[in-house]
């Protein structure tokens, strides 16, 4: 670890003030009410890479605020984008990680898109493993929350035009959360018509940052009323897009219905749930557009009725059964307000699969050493 008194060696070291920013004290979280609420580690990690598009060796400091310009392409052009990762305690007491090549490779096609230097795989997994291995006591105890993992990528040089920049920073941070949602308990959501999320051809399935904030004026609304979240559609208001931070399925006649767009993000949750349901379940997968009338069951699908199950999922939102889907003022319910049979069984193969109480058959976990 680095502190104040030792010589600065990297680029990343030089941006962080180490330090600046209190960790939340280990015993005042209370883990059962701890949510999706912020709190701060001692430690995060991460490197810099200049013109060249090379990064500079990983190091973990004491967690303190960025030494950012007021000219970063980040801050002026949003030229940023982000991963969500868990790492959970097992059964057997250890910390695992959940499809960290898959993150990495996510971020690197981003940054390509984004125009950032794109951290190796390497240099991504050393650096997450690092972070959690230092802050491991934040990891809460089995079955009272993960430790989130937020890798970020940023465009820290300096530009006045609207062009891709000369540096490009790459931080790690954790933090202890409970649930994002209600866990494994029924959740209202509230299909959005007057607000798209992203463009059909435009950087939806990309994690960038500015992707997000444009949700928040709508999503307050529907808390406002109630709703735990927002369901878009595409810009026809036909197929389903996304919730504004998980993708979408839902259960019919024993099928999976696996909402995909091109301008959505590629969930890793996502995939875990195709191949588990294909795979463990048996089921026959349907991964393509969805349509709003088919979840509903209006329109062509009146005959059909209403899906049994919906569900929506990702990392932070797990697998978040929903209960009801309200479209223009009007209550669709699924399942009559309990946790489907798909639902949670699905649920309970990843969980056993993150927690070490199924075997890995898919090698999706990493197990962090904590010695
Ligand atoms: N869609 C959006 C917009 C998200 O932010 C997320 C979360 O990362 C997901 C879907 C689910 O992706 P993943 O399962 O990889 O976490
Ligand atoms: C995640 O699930 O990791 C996300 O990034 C979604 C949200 C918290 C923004």
């Amino acid at each position: 670890m680095n502190d104040t008194k030792q010589q600065i060696t990297t680029r990343f070291e030089a941006m962080v003030i180490p330090g600046s920013l209190d960790p939340t004290p280990l015993e005042s979280i209370e883990w059962e009410k701890a949510g999706f609420s912020l709190k701060v580690t001692p430690f995060m990690g991460g490197s810099i890479a200049g013109e060249d598009g090379v990064f500079e060796p990983q190091t973990v400091v004491r967690t303190g605020v960025l030494r950012m310009p007021p000219q970063a392409s980040a801050l002026n052009y949003g030229q940023a984008l982000f991963e969500g990762m868990k790492a959970r305690r097992g059964v057997d007491g250890k910390v695992r990680l959940f499809r960290v090549a898959d993150n990495a490779r996510r971020m690197a096609s981003g940054a390509d898109r984004l125009m950032l230097s794109a951290p190796s795989e390497e240099l991504y997994s050393k650096t997450v493993v690092a972070v959690v291995q230092a802050n491991i006591d934040y990891v809460p105890p089995l079955g009272k929350g993960s430790l989130y993992i937020r890798p970020l990528l940023v465009g820290s040089g300096m530009i006045l035009a609207p062009a891709p920049c000369n540096e490009t920073l790459f931080v790690v941070y954790v933090q202890p959360v409970g649930s994002y949602f209600k866990g494994l308990a029924c959740i209202d959501v509230k299909v959005e018509d007057a607000y798209q999320r992203a463009a059909s051809r435009g950087t939806g399935w990309v994690k960038a940052a500015g992707n997000y904030a444009p949700c928040y004026y709508p999503t307050k609304k529907a808390k406002a009323d109630g709703f735990a979240d927002l369901l878009f559609l595409d810009h026809t208001a036909t197929y389903i897009e996304e919730v504004g931070s998980a993708n979408f399925a839902m259960v019919k006649n024993g099928t999976l219905y696996v909402a995909d767009s091109p301008s959505i993000l590629k969930g890793i949750t996502r995939d875990s749930v195709m191949r588990v349901a294909r795979e463990k379940l048996g089921l026959e997968v349907v991964f393509a557009p969805l349509e709003l009338d088919r979840v509903l069951g209006l329109g062509a699908f009146a005959a059909a009725g209403p899906a049994d199950e919906a569900f929506c999922m990702g990392t932070a939102a797990v697998i978040s059964p929903i209960g009801s889907l309200n479209w223009k003022g009007t209550s669709y319910p699924f399942g009559g307000g309990v946790v489907g049979k798909v639902t949670t069984a699905i649920y309970d193969v990843i969980d056993g699969i993150q927690t070490g109480r199924l075997p890995d058959v898919y090698g999706w976990t990493t197990v962090v050493d904590l010695a």
